[in-house]
């Protein structure tokens, strides 16, 4: 028998069907509240909203279990690599020789961008931020492939799909060779994925460079830990922007927007911003501790904590194992590590933050790592932004695909003024508080 859910308003029983996932959660489902009771739901953050079924990413916050498709994430960062990995997302299954074959060559042949957008990255300032640039250029492709990006076209989506996978690091090494003064290097096809972003990243004309490969691994690595996360912030903003049928470059773009805020991906370049001010700042980790806590200061420990995770962050022990070993062979003495470790210690034993279940998360580590492989600050979200794609790409592909796909709007409650007369200019006050601008009220010029 189907179960249900009673709800009473007003005195009248109304039943909502309850769905059970395959893994087991259930959720009521209020498809029809509104047509049926003149109510809507109000949950800002959406913290107890499901906004799709989805079939990529299973992941339990309480026991710290984090599955593609069904595969373990330790599996995957130990067997597979990342474009195995995009491919299992994105298709759902784990690809066959004669697939993967097919699926590398294909993205390895679409990795050269357009010449012309090496004017758009001339015109960006030196200082520009790379997510910035990032954000922009994944925009700026759309225009160079406007007659192939019909998102409900099936052919024009794979095309799609690889060009993105294939230029996303092109774009990222660019992005980076700009901001240090240095040429653009162009991809070598004869490197795989990892390996190809790193030789773009650091090699110059005039020096040989040889990829390490311990260090292409551990980037890969890197690069599958991130690639899904199921409804996150950038990856809500990715359904909801495709919603509307937007291009999926004009999707991705939207969300590297959303990945940038510190609170999201943006938290790997914040988490070495707080070390590194801990460690101008004497390297005593107490007092950030202590101001962490403070209910009157604004300031949060950095790479702690997480909205799903309440154990511990699977990510995160992966990373910290990778993160060791890579510092080790590199002989790598960082004093932020040192600093880095005694937050964490710290923070496991103090009180506050075994209460609200605040453990160290992907972003504590990962920032470390980009460190140690030579990676600047600003370019760390640029890095998740790469890991990040293929889940964005699977996840607005099976919204797409979804039979009930419709666009996302939500609703509201209304709380401003109720209707007024329209006031002439004459007869409005003459002076109110001023909240935005200079003290005249008018926006700054610049
Ligand atoms: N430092 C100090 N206190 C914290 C922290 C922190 N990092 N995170 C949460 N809290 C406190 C918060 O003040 C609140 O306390 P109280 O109950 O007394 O009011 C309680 O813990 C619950 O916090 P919340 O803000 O309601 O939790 P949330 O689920 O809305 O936020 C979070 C999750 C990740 C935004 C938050 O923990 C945070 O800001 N962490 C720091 C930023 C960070 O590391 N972000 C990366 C997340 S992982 C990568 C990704 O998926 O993007």
């Amino acid at each position: 028998m189907a179960k249900t859910a009673q709800l009473t308003i007003d005195g009248i029983a109304y039943e909502l069907p309850v769905i059970e996932g395959t893994e087991g959660e259930r959720a009521i489902d209020i498809r029809k509240l509104r047509a049926d009771t003149g109510l809507i739901t109000l949950d800002s953050g959406y913290g107890n909203t499901g906004s799709c079924e989805s079939a990529i990413t299973f992941l339990n916050g309480e026991q710290g279990i984090l599955r593609h498709r069904g595969y373990s994430i330790e599996d995957l960062t130990t067997h597979s690599t990342f474009l195995e990995v995009a491919h299992l997302l994105i298709y759902g299954e784990l690809p066959s020789e004669d697939e993967s074959e097919a699926f590398i060559t294909d993205v390895t042949r679409h990795t050269l961008i357009h010449e012309n957008l090496r004017q758009v990255f001339l015109g960006f300032p030196l200082k520009a931020h790379p997510m910035a640039i990032l954000s922009s250029m994944v925009c700026s492709l759309s225009a160079f492939y406007q007659d192939e990006y019909n998102a409900l076209d099936p052919e024009h989506m794979d095309i799609t799909i690889r060009r993105l996978l294939a230029k996303l690091p092109t774009i990222a090494a660019f992005a980076y060779k700009k901001s240090v003064g240095q040429p653009f290097v162009y991809p070598n096809n004869s490197l795989r994925y990892s390996g190809n972003l790193l030789h773009m990243l650091f090699s110059v004309p005039c020096e040989a460079y040889k990829v390490d490969r311990d260090q292409a691994n551990a980037l890969d690595q890197l690069l599958i830990l991130h690639a899904d996360h199921e409804q996150n912030c950038s990856t809500s903003t990715v359904r909801l922007v495709g919603s509307s049928r937007a291009n999926l470059y004009a999707a991705v773009s939207a969300a590297i927007a959303a990945l940038w805020g510190p609170l999201h991906g943006g938290a790997n370049q914040a988490v070495l911003e707080m070390l590194d001010q801990i460690h101008q700042d004497g390297g005593g980790a107490d007092k950030y501790i202590r101001m962490a806590k403070d209910k009157d200061s604004k300031f949060r420990l950095m790479g702690f904590g997480h909205r799903v995770y309440k154990n511990f962050d699977p990510r995160a022990q992966i990373i910290k194992k990778t993160c060791d070993r890579v510092l080790e062979k590199l002989g790598f003495n960082d004093p932020l590590l040192d600093i880095a470790q005694k937050l964490e210690e710290t923070a496991l034993h103090d009180d506050y933050f075994v209460e609200r279940k605040l453990y160290p998360n992907v972003d504590f580590y990962s920032g470390i790592l980009y460190r140690a492989l030579g990676i600047p600050t600003d370019m760390f979200t640029v890095m998740f932004a790469i890991g990040r794609l293929p889940g964005w790409i699977a996840q607005w592909r099976e919204m797409i695909n979804a039979p009930d796909s419709r666009i996302g709007r939500p609703r509201q409650i209304y709380t401003g003024e109720t209707a007024r007369p329209f006031a002439p200019i004459h007869k409005r006050p003459h002076s109110r508080p001023r909240t935005l601008g200079d003290p005249q009220g008018r926006p700054k010029r610049g």
